[in-house]
């Protein structure tokens, strides 16, 4: 088979590593990919978001299967004009791919089947949220509704920081169009997680759990981040709340979603809180989590081209889906400064020698080619996925792997997994 993945991330670069170890894969295209992806895949200048170029690509190439690792062209309807040409690709349609790319949608489903999540209300007038924030509690979330590139949500210690807040997102409209609706949402405390699954519109299969680290320092101080780093399992996601998980959550979802007319193929993202009172949805995507699945893919065991496939094919439920009884943790090589500025085009140094180190898997995120050698060309730049008998072995092989990549003002926690 000839398949083509859609996206330019460490999360890309996973996806692409694992169907390469596929018998039923020949050849790997990543549109538009990055410097380290083009040594598993053939790199095709075509932006995730230029679909009619990406279509004629398709069919001129012969493209057996697209796999479509990013949100925005999910949720701006890539699989559907990908199908409508007669073409076989994995990922929602826009109609399903809305429970990430409207928080408003995704919390009205969740109240409607009665899934948990934080109790909230939805505001499209900015003096009504107002008015209803002077009423409330503190500390309160505020969520822009649409895509924000995970950063349109505030969490307001007092309503002084809400009132800036609100005029943040709904008037100075910092995060765009997707401020024009609002959700204000209880603030709920307790440890998050990340389970990944997949799905056929029918049947889901959750995969093995993992944790993100989202500031930009150690001890989850400074910004948010895209992910500093994660590990898999998550130390406290027991096999007990897995399966209630599955009762009250996973298999709810997609049947909600299916009930709706937009049933669900391709990967549903659980953000997950455990609190006091039980396990909440915090959030929904509609793909695959960077950096959870250079975590989560290296667990697994079972062919994630067939996976794929019986996703499209809606035979989810004959796959038997198995992942190494193992522990991983990938860090983060980020450039110093971000995520705010940083300085690109730095070499890095030291990448074969932890490319040929065993367990370690490099993962490029941000990287080119100058001259024939690496450099850094983004905020984080690597990911490097540690994997051990057990987390506490990953985690010491990851930074081991860490110490043997270098480039100037190189950045990374120093405590992943220590969570
Ligand atoms: P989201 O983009 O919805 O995942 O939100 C980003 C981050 O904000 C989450 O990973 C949480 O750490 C935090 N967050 C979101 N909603 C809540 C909530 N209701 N209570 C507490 N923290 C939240
Ligand atoms: N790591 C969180 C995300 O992919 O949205």
């Amino acid at each position: 088979m000839k398949v083509l993945v859609v996206g330019s991330g460490g999360r890309e670069h996973a996806i692409c590593w694992k169907l390469s170890q596929s018998p039923k894969v020949d050849k790997i295209y990543c549109a538009p990919g990055n410097a380290g992806i083009g040594q598993t895949a053939e790199l095709v200048p075509i932006g995730a978001m230029e679909f009619d170029k990406l279509i004629d690509f398709a069919k001129s190439e012969k493209i057996d299967f697209t796999v479509i690792g990013m949100d925005d062209p999910l949720v701006g309807g890539i699989v559907d004009r990908f199908e409508a040409e007669g073409l076989k690709v994995f990922g929602p349609r826009a109609n399903a791919a809305i429970i990430e790319g409207s928080k408003a949608f995704s919390k009205e489903l969740m109240k409607k089947y009665n899934i948990p999540t934080a109790a909230y209300e939805t505001f499209d007038s900015y003096e009504r949220a107002l008015e209803y924030i002077k009423k409330g509690s503190f500390p309160v979330v505020l969520k822009a509704d649409g895509l924000a590139l995970g950063k349109g949500v505030l969490i307001c210690n007092d309503l002084e920081e809400a009132e800036a807040g609100l005029k943040t997102i709904m008037v100075d409209k910092k995060f765009g169009e997707s401020g024009n609706k609002i959700v204000i949402e209880e603030f709920l405390t307790g440890q998050e997680m990340s389970v990944l699954s997949f799905c056929d519109g029918k049947t889901i299969v959750p995969m093995v759990s993992a944790q993100d680290h989202k500031r930009a320092y150690d001890g989850d101080k400074g910004l948010n981040t895209g992910g500093m780093g994660t590990f898999s399992p998550s130390r406290v996601y027991t096999d007990e709340l897995a399966d209630e998980c599955m009762k009250t959550i996973y298999q709810p979802t997609v049947d909600a979603l299916q009930k709706e007319g937009r049933p669900f193929k391709g990967i549903i993202f659980f953000g997950l809180m455990l609190t006091p009172k039980g396990m909440r949805v915090i959030e929904y995507n509609a793909r695959f989590g960077d950096p959870e699945t250079q975590v989560v893919l290296p667990r697994l065991k079972t062919d994630l081209m067939e996976i794929f496939e019986a996703c499209v094919e809606g035979t989810l439920d004959k796959i038997n889906v198995e992942w190494e009884d193992s522990g991983t943790a990938c860090v983060v090589l980020a450039s110093g400064g971000y995520p705010e500025s940083y300085t690109k085009g730095y070499e890095i140094t030291g990448l074969e020698a932890a490319e040929k180190a065993d367990n370690i898997i490099v993962f490029h995120a941000g990287t080119a080619l100058k001259d024939g050698k690496f450099v850094t060309n983004g905020g984080r730049v690597l990911g490097i996925t540690g994997i051990g008998k057990d987390l506490d072995e990953a985690i010491r092989t990851a930074y081991k792997g860490v110490e043997l990549v270098d480039f100037k003002d190189k950045h990374f926690r120093k405590d992943i997994g220590i969570k």
